[in-house]
Formats: C-alpha cells, sequence, structure tokens
C-alpha cells in the first residue's frame, strides 16, 4: 500500500531556506535589504519566523520589554539565557543572535570566550552581539570570532553604557564623534565581525561610512543606507506604554489590544456572562444520577 497521501502538496514557498551567513552576505551584495527583529519567548520568535524576518535578536532590551527592569543593565545571563531558549523553540528559519549582557565578556577574553559558549551550546544561537567598538570590545569580538562563534557588532548609541555616553540620546552628531563611530564599525569589521548594529546616528553618518563596511550592517535609527534594519518587538507592535524613540514606527498598538480583551474578560465573568453553556463539559445523567447518590 502506497504511504503517499491522494493529495500531494508541495510546501507553500519551496524559496523560504533556513538564514546563513553566506545568504546574509549575499543580501548585502545583491542589494537586498535585511530584516531583523528581536524577540524573547516562544510566541515572539513564532511570529517572526512566519512573517519571514531574515535574523532574530534576543536583545537585553528584554530586561525592559518583558522583564520589566527599568534599563539593560541589571538583567543576567542566566535571565538572558531562558529568553534566548525559549525563542530558539520558535524558530526554524530566521538565523538567532544572542545578545551579551552587561557584565558577562568585558572582564576577559576568557569570559567573554565562555558566556558565548553558552548562548550557543545551552540556547542554540548561531551567533552573539556584543557592544561597544573601544579597544575591548574590539579585542572580545576576536578572541570569540577566533572561538568559532560569528560575532555582531553594535556602535552608535550602546544603551549598555549609555549612562557614560550622557543617556538615551543620538551619537556621532559632531565631526569627532562622528569619525569615532566609523572607526569603531572598521574595527569590529577587522575583528571579524560578521555584521553591525549601527544605532541611533544622524542618517547623513551611516551614509558616509557605508562605502567602507564589507558586511551588512543593521541599522535602527540610522536611516535609510544601511543594509538592513532592526526594531524591537514591543516597540514595532506598540506592546508598551509611551511613545518610544524618534525612529520607532508602529505597526499595531497590541497593548491597548491586549488591555481590551482582559477588561472584556473581566466584565463577562463578573456579570456571568463567561463562561457559558458552550464552555462547559458534559457528564452521562446516569453517571451523574450515581455520583450524587453517593455524595453526601
Ligand atoms: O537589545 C536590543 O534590542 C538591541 C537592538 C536594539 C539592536 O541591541
Amino acid at each position: 500500500m502506497s504511504t503517499m497521501p491522494s493529495t500531494f502538496h508541495l510546501p507553500a514557498d519551496t524559496s523560504r531556506l533556513p538564514m546563513t551567513l553566506p545568504r546574509l552576505h549575499e543580501k548585502k551584495a545583491l542589494g537586498e535589504p535585511i530584516v531583523m527583529v528581536t524577540a524573547y519567548d516562544y510566541p515572539s520568535a513564532r511570529a517572526a519566523d512566519s512573517a519571514g524576518v531574515d535574523l532574530v535578536l534576543v536583545g537585553d532590551s528584554g530586561a525592559m520589554t518583558v522583564l520589566g527592569y527599568d534599563s539593560t543593565v541589571a538583567v543576567t545571563l542566566d535571565e538572558l539565557l531562558v529568553l534566548a531558549r525559549a525563542t530558539r523553540r520558535g524558530l526554524k528559519m530566521p538565523f538567532l543572535v544572542g545578545d551579551l549582557p552587561f557584565g558577562s565578556y568585558e572582564i576577559s577574553d576568557e569570559q567573554a570566550v565562555a558566556t558565548a559558549f553558552r548562548f550557543v551550546k545551552e540556547a542554540g544561537c548561531d551567533a552573539v552581539k556584543l557592544e561597544g567598538g573601544g579597544e575591548t570590545s574590539v579585542k572580545r569580538a576576536r578572541a570569540i570570532v577566533n572561538a568559532g562563534i560569528p560575532v555582531m557588532g553594535h556602535v552608535g548609541l550602546t544603551p549598555q553604557t549609555a549612562t557614560a555616553l550622557g543617556g538615551y540620546k543620538a551619537q556621532g552628531r559632531n565631526a569627532g564623534a562622528a569619525t569615532r563611530i566609523a572607526r569603531e564599525a572598521v574595527a569590529l569589521q577587522e575583528a571579524g565581525c560578521f555584521s553591525i548594529v549601527f544605532e541611533a546616528i544622524p542618517s547623513a553618518v551611516t551614509e558616509t561610512i557605508m562605502p567602507k563596511m564589507e558586511i551588512p550592517v543593521i541599522g535602527i535609527g540610522a536611516g535609510p543606507a544601511a543594509d538592513g534594519q532592526v526594531l524591537v518587538y514591543h516597540d514595532l507592535l506598540g506592546i508598551r506604554e509611551g511613545r518610544g524613540a524618534k525612529f520607532v514606527q508602529r505597526y499595531g498598538d497590541l497593548l491597548d489590544d491586549m488591555i481590551a480583551g482582559v477588561t472584556a474578560y473581566a466584565e463577562d465573568v463578573r456579570t456571568r456572562r463567561y463562561p457559558g453553556p458552550e464552555h462547559g463539559y458534559s457528564i452521562e445523567v446516569s453517571e451523574l444520577a450515581e455520583f450524587r447518590s453517593e455524595w453526601p
């Protein structure tokens, strides 16, 4: 007997293949915009996967978006690994990057490599990201790359060191600062990073640096010249209070929908509209009669 179903359907989209580093670089070479989004759990990962994004970042922004800290500084490696494992379980196609949290890579190359290994071995990440383009970050990036783990750099506004940068504000807005960012980006590229995030820098500064960048540049508040864009999941879907940064474009107001849903549920419970007969389970009449006769 044949095991072939009588109607055989090809997968809906045969062009979708798991994202790899060569495919990412091919996208840059072809000028195809690269799409990256953050995710922190199984449902956000499933949404990113189904939407066909190229890269998913388990950002340390999860400290604020899902763990409720007031900055990214306090989140621990173990906390981010829990989020990364849940995200991994929800992904098939996108390339998964884990964000090294503050304090988990700065002390030594050994510490940085050990932390990166945990993201790969315990959470199934394909790569890690670290912040900053100064001497220490470049050295750590090189050490992790040499250990065989792909690294994404991150320059411009680096939230882990926002206090030292004077707060959450755009960077590179004078010639000296723009030159420093350009040098950092090139240094991270030379250290072997496969890609780099430019955050909150003037569009014209990105445009000026781009000809020197052989690796894909992913922008967030860095203008349209970057090879791709990243947004924080909760910002783009409106699962947050307040407006967010200038560069955020909202594609939903899910927090409003969530509040409306829970409010309607609470109202239905309080007015006894929920649960209705359709939500209940039945029992055979005879079983019920026996139960009632036995029950005091
Ligand atoms: O943690 C994060 O979400 C990030 C992105 C903004 C790039 O680092």
